[in-house]
């Protein structure tokens, strides 16, 4: 490590893995931030960063010394937080979804854009050891041409139901969708139209569907399937199957094993090979790593602000989709 980047955490509850993916890097936590006392009182403790390091107001720090500010708190203030942050020069690495609505999406890729700081979307799929390995087996054509790819997001959200989750615009679509949607736009590209039904049997105390099913036309000769269940009596899963000409491909991020079949010489379906993956469906640790290889050796970064609102875009045409009844085109224009 060329220098020990000085990194400032806003957001005490799921941020605690950027904390700890900032640490593992090596860097050097100059402050911790939360607007509620007791949060950020739990994770200075933890993490042994003194009370002066402490912050209830993230505006304290805006003009700080600070290499990366990592953001982890409701989806509703992504735009405010990392916006002010973008406009004083700071590297920002945000949470998924980039936002929730398209004035918002654009006001944060305009600030990325006129920004000196370098922005990343925390699309942490993407560090899934799984999906990174599905994503080398798809480039390295083992499994010939993609003609259809499907990935799911269910996750019971029972217990997870508080006040900015239930907040319509918060659909299950956008704030947890958005991961199996950022994985097959990843491996498959961008869908140029979805199609898409609601449901609303599972949250009583949300007023939008608590279940999707998607489906989408890509370029090029492909078709895809999304699957979000917020309610789902189950463990969590993001279970993707990725079909090619030559074989097919399906994972997890909770299981340990990725199930590979390909074909003879006469294009038969052989036995399926195992793959045994590491469970880790919140790599942190990689994501920061990622991140803070792209600030210091001035690199681009794969999840910058257009690449996550092109994912808030797909969420967003299948929220209408099933709200209108009628097919629609993601707009990709920011
Ligand atoms: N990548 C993932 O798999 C994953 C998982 C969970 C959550 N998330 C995302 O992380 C973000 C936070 O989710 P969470 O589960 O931690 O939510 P949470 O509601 O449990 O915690 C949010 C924390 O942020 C604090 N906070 C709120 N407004 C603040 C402000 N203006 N300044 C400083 N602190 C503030 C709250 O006090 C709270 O401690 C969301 O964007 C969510 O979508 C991502």
């Amino acid at each position: 490590m060329e220098k020990k980047l000085k990194v400032a955490n806003i957001g005490m509850k799921f941020g605690m893995c950027h904390v700890e993916g900032a640490m593992s890097y090596g860097a050097e936590i100059t402050a911790l931030c939360d607007s509620n006392e007791e949060n950020l009182r739990f994770a200075g403790e933890r993490y042994n960063i003194p009370e002066e390091k402490r912050y209830t107001d993230y505006n304290d720090i805006i003009d700080a010394d600070i290499d990366i500010v990592t953001v982890a708190i409701p989806d509703q203030q992504h735009k405010k937080v990392s916006c002010d942050f973008l406009r004083a020069g700071k590297n920002v690495l945000c949470e998924k979804p980039l936002a929730l609505t398209r004035e918002d999406i654009n006001e944060i890729v305009k600030a990325a854009d006129e920004s000196d700081g370098k922005f990343m979307v925390g699309q942490i799929c993407r560090f899934t050891p799984a999906f990174e390995k599905a994503k080398e087996i798809v480039e390295s054509g083992t499994i010939g041409e993609i003609y259809f790819i499907e990935s799911e997001y269910a996750h019971d959200y029972m217990k997870l139901c508080d006040d900015w989750r239930s907040d319509p615009k918060r659909h299950g679509v956008i704030g947890g969708g958005c991961h199996a949607i950022d994985l097959i736009r990843w491996i498959a590209g961008d869908p140029q139209e979805v199609f898409a039904y609601g449901t609303h049997k599972l949250l009583p105390m949300v007023d939008y569907d608590d279940a999707t099913i998607a489906i989408m036309k890509f370029g090029e000769d492909v078709a895809g399937k999304v699957f979000v269940s917020t309610g789902c009596k189950r463990d969590y899963t993001m279970r993707t199957c990725i079909y090619g000409t030559k074989g097919t491909l399906i994972c997890d991020n909770t299981s340990p094993a990725m199930t590979l079949f390909t074909v003879d010489e006469e294009g038969v379906t052989k036995e399926p090979e195992i793959i045994e993956v590491e469970v880790n469906n919140h790599n942190a640790a990689r994501e920061f790593e990622v991140f803070a290889d792209a600030i210091i050796n001035d690199k681009p970064v794969a999840t910058d602000a257009r690449e996550g609102a092109k994912t808030v875009a797909v969420c967003l045409a299948i929220v209408e989709s099933a709200a209108t009844g009628k097919p629609v085109k993601p707009d990709y224009e920011f």
